[in-house]
């Protein structure tokens, strides 16, 4: 990935010295550079607690030293994945009540918000803040609905990884640093793990399982037929996928038996930790976790990609937007420039275990694990994740949940298939 040094950090300096433009009179102002504006800015996340809140602390920090005239107004509402706030989201939208920013997925949850026409275009901010060529195309492609862009990318995660307790591993007779690179491999070694008495696999409720079904999905189908699931082009009736949900079907087997009461991804990662169970598929936020809890990667947990996945890059990337009708746009597009930033993101994304964005940001005391990611970005193949608004709108998402989920009571491989294929007519465009 090539980097470059920044310009953001010198716009953001020069703001400050900008006329006023507007501040909180809820007038959007012509300026698209960071103004001097003042006021509250409320910015509607779902990262309240644990590793996320800290990476949220971690960006405010860098807003406050960029615009000390504004106030960081932080409306989080708790829940992995967004799966309150989103819903929570909705209805302000609906009641006309936006908040200055809020966090979307890039990708087709982005386009639901374009289509409900709740964004305003931030072309222009780009332009004025020379933006777009500090962004990977791809993801700017993601971003952008003709010809216009309507939110700033704060970060990229990667879905399919395998975050293992190491010692669980040795005394299971493997090795972690060399990881299957095939689901019936990976399962072979489940089946080691399960004779010494450890659960081999961590799952949590919900999202969870939808993400563990995604890895297992991309694993079994390959990129291209995974991503052929999202535009109509695998058929989800057909043979390779009874095989994938079958594959999924052996993992469950696997899982801690309180799956479904464990209410988040932290609690499933913990189990990592506690050396209770050897593996957990989660994006990784998992590693700032891991990091907060004075964790060391190599020997107290190892990572890798979901066996059957090496190469591909199972992305997902948080962006912010400035709704329509915000309070204070002037103080949002100076929280946008934040984020924008080298700075912003290399402070945010240290702490969140991502990857920035902005391709001028300096990761040099980056964690192995996100140099690595870094890399396998930069030459992986990109697939879109379903579980974080990557591959389709929320209401797609919230149906094949609902049908994952109850695959996971009464594991009817055909029910399955069936309902995702009638979810996926539905809303195929
Ligand atoms: C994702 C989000 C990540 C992280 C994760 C777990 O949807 O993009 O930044 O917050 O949920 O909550």
């Amino acid at each position: 990935m090539q980097r470059r040094l920044s310009l953001l950090a010198g716009v953001a300096a020069l703001g400050l010295t900008l006329a006023a433009c507007g501040g909180g009179s809820g007038t959007p102002s012509d300026n698209n550079k960071p103004s001097d504006a003042t006021g509250k800015v409320g910015v509607f996340t779902w990262w309240a607690d644990g590793s996320e809140k800290a990476g949220l602390d971690a960006l405010v920090k860098v807003f406050n030293a960029d615009y000390p005239k504004l106030t960081f107004d932080n409306l989080a509402v708790a829940g992995g994945a967004g799966s309150q706030a989103k819903s929570v989201l909705a209805a302000q939208l609906k009641a006309g009540n936006p908040p200055d920013s809020f966090q979307a997925h890039a990708g087709a949850e982005l386009q639901d918000y374009i289509d409900a026409d709740q964004l305003e275009d931030l072309t222009g901010f780009y332009q004025a803040n020379d933006l777009t060529s500090q962004f990977p195309k791809d993801l700017i492609d993601r971003l952008t609905v003709d010809n216009k862009i309507y939110s700033v990318p704060s970060n990229i995660h990667r879905a399919n990884v395998v975050w293992a307790n190491v010692s669980i591993l040795k005394k299971a007779g493997l090795d972690p640093a060399k990881p299957a690179t095939t689901l019936d491999g990976w399962f072979a070694d489940m089946d080691k793990i399960k004779a010494t008495g450890k659960t081999p696999l961590a799952v949590a409720g919900s999202w969870t399982q939808v993400q563990l079904f995604e890895n297992i999905l991309l694993s079994s189908l390959g990129a291209d037929g995974y991503s052929g699931l999202w535009d109509g082009k695998t058929d989800w009736k057909g043979a390779e996928v009874t095989k994938a949900v079958n594959a999924y079907k052996k993992a469950l087997t696997y899982t801690n038996s309180d799956r479904d009461s464990l209410s988040d991804w932290a609690p499933a990662t913990q189990l990592i930790e506690d050396g209770a169970a050897a593996y957990n598929v989660m994006g990784d936020w998992a590693e700032a976790k891991f990091e907060q809890d004075g964790k060391k990667s190599g020997t107290d947990y190892a990572y890798f990609a979901t066996p059957g996945t090496q190469g591909v890059f199972d992305f997902l990337a948080d962006s912010f937007t400035l709704p329509k009708g915000a309070p204070n746009p002037d103080g949002a597009k100076a929280w946008l420039a934040t984020i924008g930033s080298a700075a912003g993101q290399a402070a945010f994304n240290k702490v969140k275990g991502s990857i920035p964005a902005n391709t001028t940001a300096k990761t040099d005391d980056f964690s192995d694990y996100q140099k690595s990611a870094i890399k396998d970005f930069s030459q992986d193949k990109i697939v879109s994740s379903l579980a974080h608004g990557a591959a389709v709108p929320v209401a797609w998402l919230n149906d094949l949940s609902t049908a994952v989920s109850k695959f996971g009571g009464d594991g009817n491989v055909e029910t399955l298939q069936t309902s995702a294929a009638a979810i996926a007519t539905k809303f195929a465009k």
